[in-house]
């Protein structure tokens, strides 16, 4: 783990990345005494700002729980510099390296200890790379470099990335992030499967029937059209955020928790995956039924002709002996009806006999809003009846958990990860490439010539209209339509 000292570098400070994730999670470590003792953040950017113009700009973005956390702002903010500087001349760099070692002497800091955060485009991270190894890296030093996606739009592109980085940093500095590791429903997933005997019994191909994990944001891609349009639904969350809660749902058990014990597993898992071309559904939204939302081609920084995915669901088969015959389903949209992540685990019918009509059990692990795992179970309806009614063993975590505790958010709990040099919610470099082995045919025949035609489905829908049977035919059973509702309050 990193010392006592350690100086956190923000690239690309002013932009939209830093201000709403990456300073938020630092000051939430901060709040919960969880960054090292001493730290040294500095912003860097091209813009010319002062060290007053960026803690405003930062301090907007700040969540506070409670006035305590309020009060806090303020040291927080006071531990944050400025540099501005470009990211491909050298500059820049010199006057940050100043500022860092100005720190450690001042601090009679033994060993240099550096985080670096690349909260940038992808098209500058080898530039920024080679200018941080070249004059942010005295020899001794200890640095870690955060990068986030997008790691490349296919697999060629991927690759190419990861060329780029590999002789400037070892795999060891690099810490990939994919934020849906950090989240605390997703780090729970190994938790559930692999501490409870009752479930690890039946998580397999004989008594699972399907299983879909389903992406859902009440919002379309408003001013992010531009961003938006050259990268889809598909390369946006699903290549990345629902594969890795898919390779954590089905990978075998990891002999530890070694990071790369972990890691191993999960390309294992992952190299089973196959997608299949004809198992697809995609659509684009358009207007909302009553008009007042715009539809996707209706942002100005989008092409007028648009063919952009918004929405997608595919089958996703796992050719080993646990899943084999198991249809998983991943499903992902922008502009639904509500905002939503959560997996869906539909077991086998019990024998019917003695029964005449009785439902499926599933499992429903919700990922956001309101943590949650609930099984739908069927029981007596109490009384003298001899009716069974589906009913739920529930574990929401609203109702279990006390309000003051904290679940930390993705970003605080993978920051905290890299301080203690923890690479097991980060993305291994042969996982990323098996990742987008996976995708990139599927990628190419959505954007190519013969492209499946786009469902277009209004602004504000549950889904497009033929995903019903979509799930259908992926075997998803919609058993007794209705006859069972999630409560729609939460129990106090
Ligand atoms: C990001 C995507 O990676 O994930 C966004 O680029 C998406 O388009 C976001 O909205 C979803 O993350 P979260 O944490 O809000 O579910």
């Amino acid at each position: 783990a990193f010392g006592d000292h350690v100086s956190i570098v923000v690239f690309g400070a002013s932009g939209d990345l830093a201000k709403k994730k990456t300073f938020p999670a630092l000051f939430g470590l901060y709040n919960q005494g969880l960054l090292p003792k001493n730290v040294n953040i500095i912003g860097y950017a091209r813009s010319e700002l002062s060290n007053e113009e960026l803690r405003e700009r930062i301090k907007s973005f700040l969540k506070f729980k409670d006035d305590a956390a309020k009060l806090k702002a303020d040291g927080f903010l006071q531990l944050i510099s400025y540099i501005s500087g470009p990211y491909d001349k050298p500059d820049g760099y010199h006057k940050l390296e100043e500022a860092i070692s100005k720190y450690d002497q001042e601090n009679k800091v033994q060993q240099s200890e550096r985080l670096f955060y690349l909260a940038l485009p992808p098209s500058v991270f080898t530039t920024a790379g080679k200018n941080i190894k070249e004059h942010c890296y005295p020899e001794g030093a200890r640095l870690r470099l955060i990068v986030e996606k997008p790691f490349g739009h296919d697999l060629e592109s991927s690759r190419q990335l990861q060329k780029d980085l590999a002789p400037l940093f070892s795999e060891e500095e690099l810490y990939r992030i994919d934020h849906y590791l950090g989240k605390e429903m997703v780090k729970n997933l190994f938790v559930l499967r692999f501490g409870n005997a009752m479930l690890s019994g039946v998580w397999n191909n004989r008594h699972i029937s399907s299983v879909q994990i389903s992406f859902k944001e009440a919002f379309g891609t408003e001013g992010r059209g531009g961003y938006f349009d050259d990268i889809g639904i598909v390369r946006d969350v699903m290549q990345n955020h629902l594969l890795q809660v898919l390779t954590l749902l089905t990978m075998d058990r990891p002999v530890s928790f070694d990071p790369e014990a972990v890691r191993d597993e999960k390309v294992k898992a992952l190299k089973a995956f196959s997608i299949d071309n004809d198992n697809i559904l995609i659509g684009q939204y358009g207007k909302s039924e009553d008009g007042t939302k715009p539809g996707y081609l209706d942002d100005d920084t989008v092409k007028k002709d648009s063919k952009c995915v918004t929405y997608a669901a595919m089958g996703i088969n796992i050719n080993n002996e646990r899943w084999d015959g198991v249809p998983f389903v991943l499903r992902a949209g922008k502009a639904l009806d509500e905002s939503k992540v959560e997996i869906r685990i539909q077991f086998k019918q019990v024998a019917k006999g003695i029964f005449k009509e009785i439902q499926r059990n599933e499992l429903v692990i919700r990922i956001q809003p309101n943590e949650a795992v609930y099984m739908k179970i069927n029981s007596k309806i109490p009384g003298i009846s001899t009716e069974t009614s589906l009913t739920e063993l529930d574990l929401t975590y609203s109702s279990r958990y006390s309000k003051d505790f904290w679940i930390p958010e993705a970003y605080e709990a993978l920051i905290r990860d890299c301080f203690l040099g923890n690479h097991a919610n980060f993305v291994r470099d042969d996982e990323l490439d098996v990742s987008w082995q996976l995708f990139t045919p599927l990628l190419q025949y959505i954007e190519g010539e013969d492209r499946p035609e786009l469902e277009i489905y209004p602004y504000g829908s549950k889904s497009p209209k033929s995903l019903k049977k979509f799930l259908i035919k992926n075997g998803y059973v919609f058993d007794h339509e209705g006859a069972y509702q999630w409560p729609l309050t939460t129990p106090s």
